[in-house]
């Protein structure tokens, strides 16, 4: 009989966080931008050449390939089940899906438009991606066609990442047309736009994640014209755009208030959190921090994971990097759990809990 009281206390406090784990607002999630993110859109997306939907792409945690460019879930996943939510499907499949019939509506968990090779440029345009544009146009076909509903939206999170295929194309160039500063405008410009519509479309709450230390990624090895530093193993260059980027992002951040009353947004610091990690592999759980897991040539960086004559590691969570490009799921958990419940060095001014339960 002594059991019995605690018992009913653990069922209280069971009851009640369960209560609080559903005592947002935010019931659905609307992630925009790249490989970082997409769920699939290039995979329902025919004749679309950046692809990750073959083995062993998605074997960790969904085993098979998903058309998502890691071994398992994403950081847009992760926030989704932080959420409680469903993981939320590809445009390009509920698409599809409506017009063949198979589905009548588009679910009210959100919908993810973050195409992989994408930038806020015409980055990869010929590749057959959806650019950060093209993005925001299909959001506001369901829109005008009634599919989302404006109190949806209003007790939505968005999630916005991209420039990484920006800033990696311009180093691409052996003789880039514009300073590097003067790319850095370009892309800036692109997301004051990019906030302008999602706000205008009535969004309230937008995650804005910066970008993680591309000088510091296996693919470098595919740009044998930029110096690597043999103390940090990453090109400074690159990893300089990127510092300079990620610092005019946090001010439009700064400003979302002021200049859109009722936003609420945050800045996501990949770049930093990325680099502890680095500087600590072992506290982190990483065994690797400089190679993928999953490739061939020089760091497993000079092949896409699954073609031809690539491998794949033993453990990817003891890595970083699961391909040439990308993180692994163990690397995105990490990432997103500081995004969610971390401090200001994770996230600021506010973190991601903050966000959705204000
Ligand atoms: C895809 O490629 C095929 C064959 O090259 C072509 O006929 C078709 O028009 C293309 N479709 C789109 C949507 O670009
Ligand atoms: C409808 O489209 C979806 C998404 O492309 C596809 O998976 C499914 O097989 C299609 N169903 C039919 C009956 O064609
Ligand atoms: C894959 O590699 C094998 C062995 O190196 C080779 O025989 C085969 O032709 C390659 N296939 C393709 C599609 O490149």
């Amino acid at each position: 009989m002594e059991r019995l009281p605690n018992l009913i206390i653990f069922l209280n406090l069971l009851l009640m966080a369960s209560t609080l784990a559903n005592a947002h607002v935010v019931k659905s999630m609307f992630p925009f931008g790249d490989s970082l993110f997409d769920p699939g859109n290039n995979h329902f997306t025919k004749n679309c050449t950046i692809q990750a939907d073959f083995p062993p792409y998605g074997s960790t945690f969904f085993k098979r390939p998903t058309g998502r460019f890691t071994n398992g879930r994403t950081v847009a996943d992760f926030i989704s089940q932080y959420l409680g939510m469903e993981l939320q499907l590809p445009y390009q499949e509920l698409r599809q899906q409506i017009a063949n019939g198979t589905r009548k509506e588009f679910p009210d968990n959100g919908i993810s438009f973050a195409s992989a090779g994408s930038g806020l440029l015409n980055t990869n345009a010929d590749c057959g991606i959806s650019p950060i544009q093209v993005q925001l146009q299909q959001f506001q076909a369901l829109i005008d066609n009634n599919h989302i509903r404006k109190d949806q939206i209003k007790n939505s999170l968005f999630l916005l990442e991209s420039g990484s295929n920006d800033i990696f194309d311009f180093h691409i160039s052996l003789f880039p047309r514009l300073f590097p500063s003067a790319h850095v405008e370009k892309l800036v410009k692109v997301v004051v736009n990019v906030i302008d519509k999602l706000t205008s479309l009535g969004a309230r709450r937008i995650a804005i994640f910066g970008v993680g230390p591309m000088g510091c990624i296996p693919a470098t090895v595919l740009l044998p014209h930029l110096p690597i530093a043999p103390q940090t193993a990453c090109n400074d260059r690159i990893n300089n755009m990127v510092t300079h980027y990620n610092t005019e992002l946090q001010k439009l951040v700064n400003d979302i208030p002021k200049k859109y009353p009722g936003v609420k947004s945050l800045y996501g610091a990949v770049y930093d959190l990325t680099q502890t990690f680095r500087a600590d592999p072992k506290r982190h759980g990483f065994a690797n921090v400089n190679e993928a897991c999953c490739g061939a040539g020089p760091k497993n960086g000079k092949v896409q994971c699954g073609l031809n004559g690539t491998r794949m590691c033993e453990n990817p969570s003891d890595f970083l990097f699961w391909d040439y490009f990308h993180p692994t799921e163990h690397t995105y958990e990490l990432l997103a759990k500081a995004f969610w419940d971390g401090d200001t060095k994770c996230a600021r001014p506010i973190n991601l809990q903050a966000l959705v339960n204000t």
